[in-house]
């Protein structure tokens, strides 16, 4: 059973169709990419995935239940993270108290399979190059540091289907590698990922499949190296090179 199935799903937003007829699904453990032109309907999907917006037609399955009514807390609940840009960083608090704070509100019998939390703090700082600053009120990190510290603590949330909206964006170009390192974690616990990105390379480097999104419509959806030879994908791009 796969862990998401989207079903014939549409979206009108006043007399727009936003996302037209989707029908895609989604096997546990996958690094799933979701790519098109700014404006192709991305975010909007994720909305709807969340549980923010209500298709107008159509349904979600997460592990085999119908939940395109359900509200986004009761998704996240369910297991469904979703990463939002520097949203839940508690600024006035230490980089170690906010990672902190998200283990904490894991249910019990989670925590404990953690161990030490003050390692796993420790670890999850490292692995997104922030060990130094552990001390330091997250306020005073940069908007790409927040990011990466945003992103860290989702994937520490005890989640099993992430969402991840441009985790890039705002992150200095030598960090990238440490959001796919992240990536990397999450694959080897066998956890889904759902993926906006721009950036081609890293996609091709993480992802195991690619859905190309073109004005609301899903018109590509395959392997990485299959889907960026595709002429569609030129010509949805309108002749620019989607690789740079
Ligand atoms: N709340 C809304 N009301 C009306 N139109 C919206 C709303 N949210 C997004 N849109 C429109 O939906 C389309 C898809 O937007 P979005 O999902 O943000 O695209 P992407 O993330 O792929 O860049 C755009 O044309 C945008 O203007
Ligand atoms: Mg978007």
């Amino acid at each position: 059973m796969s862990i998401l199935a989207v079903t014939h799903l549409s979206l009108t937003l006043q007399d727009q169709h936003i996302l037209k007829n989707i029908s895609l699904s989604v096997e546990e453990g996958d690094v799933v990419g979701l790519i098109g032109p700014n404006g192709s309907g991305k975010t909007t999907l994720f909305n709807v995935l969340s549980g923010f917006l209500v298709p107008t037609h159509g349904s979600v399955h997460f592990r085999g239940q119908d939940i395109t009514g359900f509200s986004p807390s009761k998704r996240a609940h369910m297991g469904i993270g979703r990463v939002f840009q520097n949203f839940g960083i508690f600024r006035e608090m230490t980089l170690e108290e906010n990672v902190l704070v998200a283990l904490e509100a894991l249910p019990a019998e989670q925590r404990k399979a953690l161990g030490n939390l003050k390692e796993v703090v420790q670890g999850t700082l490292e692995m997104v190059g922030l060990s130094g600053h552990a001390k330091k009120k997250a306020g005073s990190l940069s908007g790409g540091q927040m990011r990466l510290l945003e992103i860290a603590r989702t994937l520490k949330s005890g989640k099993e289907l992430f969402l991840l909206d441009e985790p890039t964006a705002g992150v200095a170009p030598k960090m990238t590698h440490q959001v796919g390192d992240l990536i990397s974690e999450l694959k080897r616990d066998r956890k889904t990922v759902l993926i906006i990105e721009h950036d081609l390379p890293f996609i091709s480097r993480v992802c195991d499949r690619v859905i190309v999104l073109n004005v609301g419509e899903v018109v590509l959806d395959g392997k990485p190296s299959e889907v960026k030879q595709h002429r569609k994908l030129q010509e949805i791009y309108f002749g620019a090179d989607p690789t740079s």
